[in-house]
């Protein structure tokens, strides 16, 4: 195991990072800059890059509010963990569908988890790792954990470019945008513009959000990381805060809604699959789903949704 250890703080948590490419490193940083966990761990099959990344965030620790890194080839580096968050994965290529990834993906799973579940039998598990609801799923089934303690990122993220996109057309602060992207975070996902409200006002009472620029506006969050691989060959910063904001929920048991993928169970009528509604987070995983008001359409569309995702799930073999 490495020694890149700078211990600092006295904090409680335990963070283990599967994966330290570019969303685990930046999601690890992202972690310690906010102090949601003592102590950050990453575990990567490639020794020498997660050792690299592991000094180059300890060296960083004054900094940071308190933390210690340690980075690992061994999986036993994620021993006790009390959050495992897992980014490791194939890379979406240029023009390439999250789903296409997800035999691949899959697979790893396979692998993995049960190594994960040895050595960290009572963490949460928070999957970012794309297709991230059909990875949510398998994941479920792979480690035999409560659903409620294997969630995924979901569009906790399509969320927050949505109420970006909102902010900037109204000219408003994005934290007075409350509004949902539910669903599969990818291409059938749905936004829900019959209950979105700026400051408490519904968005149809805002001239500058037509019909036109909501739909441009949907189409523009489904097309962002499209955009950005593209151009920088990945995503990572965006996807590392938004999984930052989960685990903050989980570990300091807030109770935060957010629009988590987790496994449905008769929601709208839909089962058996894993897709973000809104949902209660907290120290035990997703506490409860709520079932927000949706118009008929919206109903339709998360239905049309989670069918997606079923049907890829069913390929590879759940
Ligand atoms: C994105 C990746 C995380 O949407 O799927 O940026």
């Amino acid at each position: 195991m490495n020694n890149a250890t700078a211990s600092a703080g006295t904090g409680l948590s335990t963070i283990a990072v599967v994966g330290a490419g570019s969303v685990g490193a930046t999601y690890a940083y992202a972690a310690l800059i906010n102090g949601v966990a003592r102590r950050v761990v990453l575990y990567d099959v490639n020794g020498a890059k997660v050792r690299a990344e592991a000094l180059d965030l300890a060296h960083g620790i004054e900094y940071m509010p308190m933390g210690s890194v340690d980075g690992s080839d061994e999986v036993g580096i994620c021993a006790g963990a009390d959050l495992v968050v897992v980014t490791a994965g194939a890379k979406q290529r240029p023009g390439q569908s999250r789903m296409e990834l997800a035999e691949r993906t899959v697979g790893l799973m396979r692998t993995l988890l049960p190594d994960l579940v040895e050595v960290a039998p009572d963490a949460i598990y928070l999957m970012v790792t794309n297709p991230v609801d059909v990875v949510t799923y398998a994941a479920q089934q792979i480690s035999g954990l409560p659903a409620r303690r294997v969630l995924g990122s979901g569009t906790v993220l399509d969320s927050s470019r949505l109420r970006y996109l909102v902010a900037g057309a109204c000219g408003v602060a994005v934290r007075n945008v409350h509004a949902y992207v539910l669903g599969e975070h990818g291409d059938s996902e749905v936004p829900i513009w019959s209950s979105a409200t700026i400051g408490g006002v519904p968005v149809r009472e805002f001239s500058e959000l037509g019909a036109t620029v909501r739909d441009g506006i949907a189409r523009e969050v489904v097309e962002s990381a499209y955009r950005i691989i593209e151009g920088k060959g990945a995503t990572n910063y965006a996807i590392g805060l938004a999984a930052t904001r989960i685990s903050q929920a989980i570990l300091r048991g807030e109770g935060a809604v957010l629009p988590v993928s987790s496994r449905l169970r008769d929601y709208r009528g839909i089962s058996d699959v894993c897709l973000s509604v809104p949902s209660v987070v907290d120290r035990t995983g997703v506490a409860r789903q709520l079932e927000i008001p949706l118009d008929a359409a919206e109903v339709a569309a998360l239905q049309a949704s989670a069918a997606s995702v079923r049907a890829t799930a069913r390929r590879c073999g759940f």
